[in-house]
């Protein structure tokens, strides 16, 4: 009798869960408490039972039918309140939930814009992975090991021969070690720099490399394609300068600037935009191009930078920080 017992809790839970109204209510309470209910049945059972088993049997009885009693009780006053979670009871007059719409991330928006231009260009697109290795990242791009160059770019190690890529330059080298020449090809993905965070640095960015090695390629040649996305990009009239540099993977190298004026500035300063450079012949032969026959140039933008000159955005950590109220601004 005491498994009987037990069964019948648990049946009695399983139908408590799904009542929802009054009437289904009611009829749990005549199935279980009524004078002809399943408890009543039980007793008179009871009655009958040996008496050396009276007493452990009654006991449960009782618990059991005490303890149904309460959580019947229980759901009767939720019910009778309106309150219980499982009444079937929509409130028409409350206001209804707004669905949001998504949008692409303001980066992602730069970035195919970018990607558009240069595809107009006759570039292809390429990826390389986050974590390089140091031969890919700096070696090959013939920053040899002790080389001051490489305070350049702080550099989050894994181990002495893995990096979280500090630029997309090594993108270059993956994509010369498989293709041969002609190749013209952008490279867009994340870096990471281990710098101080402030407005103007953040631990992780994106840029865009672009490469494009074949016979006879010149300067000029670069610039040429420089200029057409910067004007495609920012518009016919972008006051732009070349300045001369230095890039350890480029011979010659140079940095070029644009007028930018800052949200809310009275007045405009230049501000560094990208590298570019044509392909040091030591890189040519690091991936077994032959400088005698090839020439290419190369060039890297910051993806975020483009973005900030382009609408006046004075903090480049705005771009990560998820805040909704930035970003529903593009
Ligand atoms: N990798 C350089 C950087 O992160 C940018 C760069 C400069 C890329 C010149 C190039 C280049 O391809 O030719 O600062």
């Amino acid at each position: 009798m005491l498994s009987k017992i037990k069964k019948i809790i648990n049946d009695f839970n399983n139908e408590l869960s799904s009542i929802s109204n009054n009437s289904s209510l009611e009829n749990l309470r005549l199935k279980y408490f009524s004078k002809k209910g399943v408890f009543t049945n039980l007793f008179e059972e009871f009655k009958n039972l040996p008496s050396d088993q009276k007493p452990a049997v009654g006991k449960e009885l009782n618990i059991a039918k005490n303890k149904c009693l309460q959580l019947f009780n229980e759901l009767k006053e939720k019910v009778s309140n309106g309150k219980n979670e499982t009444t079937n009871y929509v409130d028409l007059s409350l206001p209804g939930r707004l669905q949001e719409q998504g949008s692409k991330h303001i980066l992602t928006q730069t970035l195919d814009e970018m990607k558009a231009i240069f595809k107009g260009l006759g570039f292809s697109i390429h990826e390389g992975p986050e974590l390089e290795s140091d031969f890919n990242n700096f070696e090959a791009l013939n920053f040899p090991a002790d080389h001051p160059a490489r305070d350049m770019q702080d550099t989050f190690f894994i181990n002495s021969d893995f990096l979280l890529r500090t630029h997309t330059s090594p993108v270059q080298i993956r994509l010369m070690g498989k293709q041969k020449p002609p190749i013209r090809a952008i490279m867009p993905g994340k870096v990471f720099r281990n710098e101080a965070v402030s407005y103007k640095s953040f631990c992780l960015f994106h840029q865009l490399e672009g490469l494009y090695v074949d016979t006879d390629v010149t300067f000029a040649e670069l610039k040429g394609t420089i200029v057409a996305f910067l004007r495609q990009f920012y518009g016919e009239d972008i006051k732009f300068r070349f300045r001369p540099s230095f890039f350890p993977f480029t011979e010659p190298s140079a940095e070029v600037d644009i007028w930018y004026v800052p949200q809310g500035a009275e007045n405009g300063r230049w501000m560094e935009v990208l590298g570019c450079g044509m392909v040091d012949p030591n890189v040519l032969k690091n991936v077994g191009v032959d400088p005698e026959k090839f020439t290419g140039y190369a060039f890297g933008m910051g993806i975020e930078r483009t973005a900030m000159a382009k609408y006046g955005i004075n903090d480049i950590r705005t771009f990560f920080d998820n805040d909704k109220r930035f970003l529903k601004q593009f």
